[in-house]
Parts: C-alpha cells; structure tokens; sequence
C-alpha cells in the first residue's frame, strides 16, 4: 500500500529554507522579532501550536504573550462550538487596533475555524485586518506563506478542503518540560452526526510506529514525565498501515521505552475501545490506570442518532470489561445535552447513566449546531431554557460524585508527579496523581518534575490537598 498521505522530506526542507530566509529578514529589523502564538480548543490544537512556534523559532522570532509587542500574531481556532468561535470572532475583531497601531504586525488566523468555508469568507469579506487564514491542512506549509506575505505584501487564504496529509521533521518549540503530547494520528473518520472535527482535520491516517516510539523515547530521555498520546480516536490507530498496528500494539510498545515516566492517551470511542486495550492498560505499569471515554448519552435512541454506533448496553459492558482488568481506574467522559429532539424521558436516561457509572469527572456541553454536520439539519423544538435546566441538573449530580469520589481518596497515599507552582501559599505545589486527578500541597519548589507520595487529607469538588510523605 503507498502511503500518498506522506509530505517529503524535500518539500519540509523547503520550508525550513523559508524559515531560514525569513531569519535573514528578520534580523534586521530594529526591535526583537516577537511573536503571540494564542490557542483555543483540544490538545490537538495546543500540539499544532507547538509546531507553529517551532517554526516561528527557525524564523528568528522569539516569543511574548502580548499583542502589542508582537510583529506576528497567530491565532489557532477551535471550531467545535459556537461559544468557542464568538470568542475567536470577538478577540479577532478588537485586533483591528493593534493592526493600526503596528500596521505591519502580520495577523493570521489557523485551526479548525478557518477551514470552515463560511468563516475564511466572514474574514475575507469583514475582518480585513487579518492577513493569513490557513487551516490545520496547510500547517506544514506556513513557512512559505509567511515568507511570501513578509516580502509581496497582500492577504492568503490556504483552506482548501482535503483528506490531509503527514508531515514529519516539523520543529517544535514544547510549552512544558514534564509532560509532552504526541500526536500519532490525525482526522477523524466516524462522522458524528453533531461534530465539525471530520470536515475540519480530515480522514483518519497514523503516523509510523518507529516515528512515534522514537520521538517518545527522545522525550523520557530528555526527562519527561507524562507522555500523552494524542488521537481524534487513537483506537483506529493503524488500520491505514501495514503490518498489523493497532493502538494497544503501539501502547506497549511505548511502555516499553526505558525511562521513568507515565504514558495516557486521548481520546478514545467507545466502539472501538477493546478488551485487549484494557489488558494492556493493565498489564503495563507505565499505562497510567486512566481512560477519558466519551459516552455522550445514555440513550440509545439519542446514540443511534448521533450516529455514535454503540447502545447504552454495550457502553456500559465496555464499562464494566475494563473496571473487572482495573477497579481503581479513573474514568472521565464527554457528554452532550440538549441534542436536536433528545426529550425529558432521554435526558434521564443520561442521569441513570451518570449515576449507574460513577465518573470521576465529566465535560459537560450543551448541544450547538454546527453548520454543515448532519444534525444540524434536524428539527430541535426543545428551548434553550429547558436545555439549561437539565444541563444544570446534570452538572449538580456530576458534582456529587465527583466529591464522593474524592473523599474516598483521603487517608491514602498517592504516587504524584509534582507538575507545578500552586496559586496559594498554603499549597505551593500542584501534582497529579497518576489517574490524573489535581492535588494541592505544600513543599520544596525544587521537587517539580519529580515523583512523590503524597499522603491525600482533604478534597473538594475539583481537587485533592495532600501532604508529602
Ligand atoms: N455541540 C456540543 N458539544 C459538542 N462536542 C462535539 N461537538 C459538539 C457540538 N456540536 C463535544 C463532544 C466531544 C467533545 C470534544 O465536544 O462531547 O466529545
Ligand atoms: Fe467528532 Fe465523533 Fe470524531 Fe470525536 S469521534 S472527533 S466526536 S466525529
């Protein structure tokens, strides 16, 4: 099978020589070339930022979170609801003051968003301000387009609709020194009725597995920590490779790296999550004992609809496969509210599924159409008041188990990676526990990036607090 997905090493080369080209010109200007890399959305997109500020580092610039100082401004979009892409619009818009101030601060705008068709048009036609728009599609290339726009003036628009590619050898400039994402796939070909992803990233193909287990075992060596794998459903890993890959094949290979680190992944379909990645997740000490499985609903009828492919039963059985290999495992999900007809009777169905499984934590969205999905299309009666008052309700049981499963955690003392400065004083320090679960402590600053026990004395709603021991 050819791989016709794969960009070449020639045409990266290429870019990094715009890189180098841009440097060139940006060494002579007079103030420090500085850039503000602003992302929204899912790791994906923090990944993609990742290799926008590589780039922007082989271009000579430097970084600043302010968008007065900036000389190139890059703001990578999240398109998966509406809220998220008002924000976009209304930050975009007020740029329209710094590109008078700075007239040639270069103002571009990438991610999911501006691969929507109706949305490049929205900025070509009303924001006139911004001089690139670029979808996830044509990352690789954005060397050139900056170089071109740097030297011959004018607007770009590259947001052709395409299957998509690969394309390995992008630099990347990291945002943390303890945990990492790894991408290993990209696209998503299931189709949800409700979600933008497959329009905006494209099929489903999977990086080669050497690439992957290489790029991880240069970061535990490099001393990272967390290591997470990175999929729109990382459990149609390999179906487009020869060989026989699959993602819990993949998974313990990873596991295998020497190293002192933990490995999660994200995100995983219920229809395609199997015994045999449960096994593994058991079997491999450095899987940590987590899995954000997104349920969506608890009703079979609103999950036929969505076109999730999985009924209630057979979410559940998924459920209790995995929590016979792992009882402690920490199990988060996705959830939506308010789908286009879902009634009263359904939403309860989404209750009993909340309490009968017991997340440890949950993200809870209200429905938003999205233009060109299936169900965007469907009559929705239900008023935005009633959705409210459900997701409310929703929210308020989620809550209460989340806390009751918090409390259980107190007395025990739990491996952590120590992860960061705390806000507060009294808890100087925030860590994970390897199920990923925030907790709050106080100790030596110089214990971040390591592993401690840490004995757990309290909880909220959201966090742990505990103590070394
Ligand atoms: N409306 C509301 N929530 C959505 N999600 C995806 N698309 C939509 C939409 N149109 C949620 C799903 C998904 C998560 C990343 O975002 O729950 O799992
Ligand atoms: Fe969207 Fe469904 Fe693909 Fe997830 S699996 S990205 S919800 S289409």
């Amino acid at each position: 099978m050819e791989r016709t997905t794969l960009i070449s090493p020639a045409e990266i080369e290429q870019q990094l020589s715009h890189c180098q080209a841009v440097a060139e010109l940006t060494a002579q200007w007079p103030d420090r070339p500085l850039a503000f890399v602003d992302t929204y959305g899912c790791q994906q997109n923090e990944a993609d930022s990742e290799r926008i500020r590589g780039f922007l580092a082989k271009m000579g610039f430097g970084f600043t979170a302010s968008e007065e100082e900036a000389r190139i401004i890059v703001i990578n979009t999240c398109a998966i609801r509406e809220h998220a892409e008002q924000r976009v619009f209304g930050n975009v818009g007020a740029l329209v003051h710094v590109k008078r101030r700075h007239p040639d601060t270069l103002i571009c705008l990438c991610g999911c968003m501006a691969q929507q068709p109706h949305v490049a048009k929205k900025i070509r036609e009303s924001y006139r301000h911004v001089d690139l728009v670029f979808g996830p599609h044509a990352l690789w290339r954005f060397p050139e387009m900056v170089h071109t726009l740097l030297t011959q003036r004018g607007r770009a628009f590259s947001v052709d609709d395409e299957a998509g590619s690969i394309a390995e050898g992008i630099p990347v400039v990291r945002q943390d020194r303890i945990k990492a994402w790894v991408s290993i796939m990209y696209g998503c070909n299931n189709f949800c009725s409700y979600c933008i992803v497959p329009y905006t990233r494209g099929r489903e193909r999977s990086r080669e597995p050497e690439v992957i287990l290489g790029e991880i075992a240069e970061l535990a060596a490099q001393g990272y920590k967390d290591i997470t794998l990175l999929g729109q459903n990382v459990n149609s890993y390999g179906k487009d490779l020869e060989g026989g890959w699959d993602f819990p094949r993949l998974l313990e290979r990873a596991a295998a790296i020497p190293g002192e680190f933990l490995l999660r992944f994200m995100t995983s379909h219920p229809k395609d999550a199997t015994e045999k990645l449960f096994d593994v997740m058991a079997r491999c000490e450095k899987v940590a004992p987590v899995i954000h499985l997104p349920f969506q609903s608890g009703n079979t009828r609103v999950l036929t609809a969505m076109n999730r492919r999985y009924s209630r039963e057979q979410y559940l059985d998924k459920v209790d496969a995995l929590r016979r290999r792992i009882p402690n495992v920490v199990l988060t999900s996705d959830v939506i509210v308010g789908f286009p007809g879902e009634t009263t009777e359904e939403f309860e169905d989404t209750l009993s599924l909340i309490e009968q499984v017991r997340f440890d934590a949950l993200f809870t969205f209200i429905y938003s159409p999205r233009k060109g999905t299936p169900a965007a299309e469907l009559p929705d009666p239900q008023p935005r008041g009633e959705k409210s008052a459900n997701f409310d309700r929703l929210v308020e049981v989620q809550n209460r188990i989340s806390l009751e499963k918090h409390r259980a955690y107190i007395g025990s003392v739990q491996r952590c990676l120590i992860d960061g400065a705390g806000e507060d004083p009294r808890s100087s320090l925030n860590a994970r526990t390897a199920g990923g679960r925030l907790v709050h402590l106080d100790g030596d600053p110089a214990l971040i990036g390591r592993f401690a026990d840490v004995r757990i004395t309290g909880c909220s709603t959201w966090a742990l607090f505990g103590e070394l021991v």
